[in-house]
Parts: C-alpha cells; sequence; structure tokens
C-alpha cells in the first residue's frame, strides 16, 4: 500500500511546478499547520483542562470571547510570526491588525486574515469548530509599515486560503487557485496527510444549512427561497434535507462533501447578516469556487466585493453551482 503524502511534502511537490517560488508560502502554511495540531490538542482535552467557558473578556465586535478563542489566537498569532515570512494579521479577535517587526533581511512579502476558532459557541457542547484563514500579497512594500488596505483587497486576489475543521477527526481543507485538496491529521504520527485530492461539490443538490429560527427577519426572496428547498418534487431530488450546527466552517465542509448551499442571509435586524467578509466569507468564497460552485453576498460574487473595513459584515451565500443558481432566482 502506498503511504499517502503529507501536507508539507504535497505543498513543495506543488511548489516545484513553479519555479519562481521560493518556498515562503510553503512555510506560511507549515506555520498554520503548527498552530493548528495545538489547538488540535487543546480541543481533544477539553473536558479535562480547564479551556471550555468563557474568558469574560469581549472582543471588538461586541462578543464574548471563550478561552479557547483567545488560546487559538496566541498560538496563530505566534506561528505565524516566529517563520518570518508573514508582515501582519487581522484576526477576528483583536481590533486592529497587528503588524510584526521585519526580519532582517525585510522580506516578509504575506498578510493573513483569521479566525482562530469558528462556532466558538459549540466548543462547550462537543460540536465541530474551525479555522479559517485568508492569505494576501502585501501591497505597501515600499513604505516603512503595513497599512489598512493591505488588508482591504478583493477576495479574488488572494494568494492562499483554506480551514481547519476539529471534528470527528481534524482535516485542513485549503486552496492556491489550482483546485482544492483536503488533508486529514493523524495524531498517532503527528502530521496531516492527503486523504481528499481535488475536491468537487457533488452534481446532485441534497442539503440547505441556514438558521431558519430567524425566518421572522428574512424578507420574502429567502422566504420563498426555503419552502422551495422544503417542497417535494422527485424529479429534482426536493425536499432538500436540512442541516445546520451553527459552525460555519463545519455546515460548509459538510455542504461540500455532500452537495448542500448555506445561507446566511441579511436580516431586518441585521441587514448585512452576521459573518465577516475578511476572514470567513472571502477565504470559503475561494475554496467554493474552485471547487466548482459559486459565493454570493445575494447580488454580487464575494470575491469582487470591494472591502472597507477590517470586520466588515456581508450576507453569504455558497454552495454548489446548480443550487447557486436555482437560489438566484429567487433574489431577483
Ligand atoms: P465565530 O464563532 O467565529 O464568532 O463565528 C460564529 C458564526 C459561524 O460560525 C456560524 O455559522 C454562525 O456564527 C452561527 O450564527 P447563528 O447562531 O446566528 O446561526
Ligand atoms: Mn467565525
Ligand atoms: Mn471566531
Amino acid at each position: 500500500m502506498s503511504e499517502p503524502m503529507t501536507l508539507i511534502e504535497f505543498i513543495l511537490h506543488k511548489q516545484n511546478e513553479f519555479p519562481e517560488a521560493t518556498g515562503d508560502l510553503t512555510n506560511l502554511l507549515g506555520a498554520i499547520q503548527l498552530a493548528s495540531k495545538h489547538v488540535h490538542r487543546q480541543i481533544n482535552r477539553a473536558g479535562l483542562l480547564d479551556i471550555l467557558g468563557a474568558s469574560g473578556e469581549t472582543n471588538i465586535q461586541g462578543e464574548e470571547q471563550q478561552k479557547l478563542d483567545l488560546f487559538a489566537n496566541e498560538r496563530f498569532k505566534n506561528a505565524l510570526k516566529a517563520r518570518g515570512h508573514v508582515c501582519a494579521i487581522a484576526s477576528e479577535e483583536e481590533e486592529h491588525f497587528i503588524e510584526f517587526e521585519q526580519n532582517e533581511k525585510g522580506t516578509s512579502k504575506y498578510i493573513v486574515a483569521i479566525d482562530p476558532i469558528d462556532g466558538s459557541s459549540n466548543i462547550d457542547v462537543n460540536v465541530p469548530v474551525g479555522t479559517i484563514f485568508s492569505i494576501y500579497r502585501r501591497l505597501s512594500c515600499t513604505s516603512e509599515s503595513v497599512v489598512l488596505s493591505d488588508f482591504l483587497q478583493r477576495g479574488r486576489v488572494q494568494v492562499a486560503a483554506g480551514y481547519v475543521i476539529y471534528g470527528t477527526s481534524t482535516m485542513l481543507v485549503y486552496t492556491t487557485g489550482y483546485g482544492v485538496n483536503g488533508f486529514t491529521f493523524d495524531a498517532t504520527v503527528g502530521d496531516f496527510f492527503l486523504s481528499h485530492p481535488n475536491i468537487h461539490y457533488p452534481e446532485k443538490p441534497n442539503i440547505f444549512s441556514i438558521n431558519e429560527g430567524y425566518t421572522a427577519y428574512f424578507d420574502q426572496g429567502i422566504r420563498q427561497y426555503l419552502d422551495f428547498c422544503k417542497e417535494e418534487n422527485s424529479d429534482y431530488g426536493r425536499p432538500y434535507k436540512a442541516r445546520y450546527v451553527g459552525s460555519l466552517v463545519a455546515d460548509f465542509h459538510r455542504n461540500l462533501l455532500q452537495g448542500g448551499i448555506y445561507l446566511y442571509p441579511g436580516m431586518r435586524t441585521a441587514t448585512d447578516g452576521k459573518l465577516r467578509l475578511l476572514y470567513e466569507c472571502n477565504p470559503l468564497a475561494f475554496i467554493a469556487e474552485q471547487a466548482g460552485g459559486k459565493a454570493t453576498n445575494g447580488h454580487q460574487r464575494t470575491l469582487d466585493v470591494d472591502p472597507r473595513q477590517l470586520h466588515q459584515r456581508t450576507p453569504f451565500f455558497a454552495g454548489p453551482s446548480n443550487m447557486m443558481e436555482q437560489l438566484q432566482e429567487f433574489l431577483r
């Protein structure tokens, strides 16, 4: 039996196809995988360590920070800083972006936006959580400091993006714009191995995922689309299954593997919805497109949205192309 490739072997293998590659991105992804191993270990001992529950702090968005949010934030920050290939990061848990001191060569050319723990409200109840990351090239290379506009780039210019899901197994899924690949963590060996090469959404529509408890706040188009999902029509495989655990990474990942659409619309009570453009929607939109799907805010491709703020929220819809096209009929 041939041994599957490790994540780093796979990245190096891909890198060899690009003679101009310097290896910096490989090292950066190596830092992300390292931090995610620490988070994996902490999550898997969660009931035994004093890591469950609220930290007593709130973040800039007024959300209660969990102890694990802060632990993961520190781990990713430290890992990305230590390798010297990243000049600044923006995190859900930090009000402003953080600039790292340049290494002696001053060549750090990447910036990272990250949601260290996605789905924090699920930590205490043993439901999968995740990490989402988005990598860009720094634009302000000639200026002394990193500037806000380095982070406010459109999602379509992402260099790489991905997520880690801490579920029944821990998996890292990423893209650099040449397809989507998934790696499963073998804790006994301490490494991620290629387990899901070249991921594509299945053809057959199957699942819809939305917090239907908020139906009272949705506009008519969304409500009619939900009626459509639940209507019986065996020719088109309806009714679709409803699945929603409330961790974006887990809901997105299941839909990616099983054929489903994810919806977090704007609402009467929150016109831009809840999810954040830079470190939740853009990275997942990049993956959705690379897996043969689409991602929009209801009227514009997510990756074309011009960001204005670090913690900007946006309505978000992502899924296989055929399901996204059906949805679009109701949003016109
Ligand atoms: P985070 O834990 O990073 O703040 O993200 C929570 C998000 C996302 O994971 C999930 O899809 C969504 O919140 C669930 O929101 P509702 O409880 O409003 O459905
Ligand atoms: Mn999140
Ligand atoms: Mn989070």
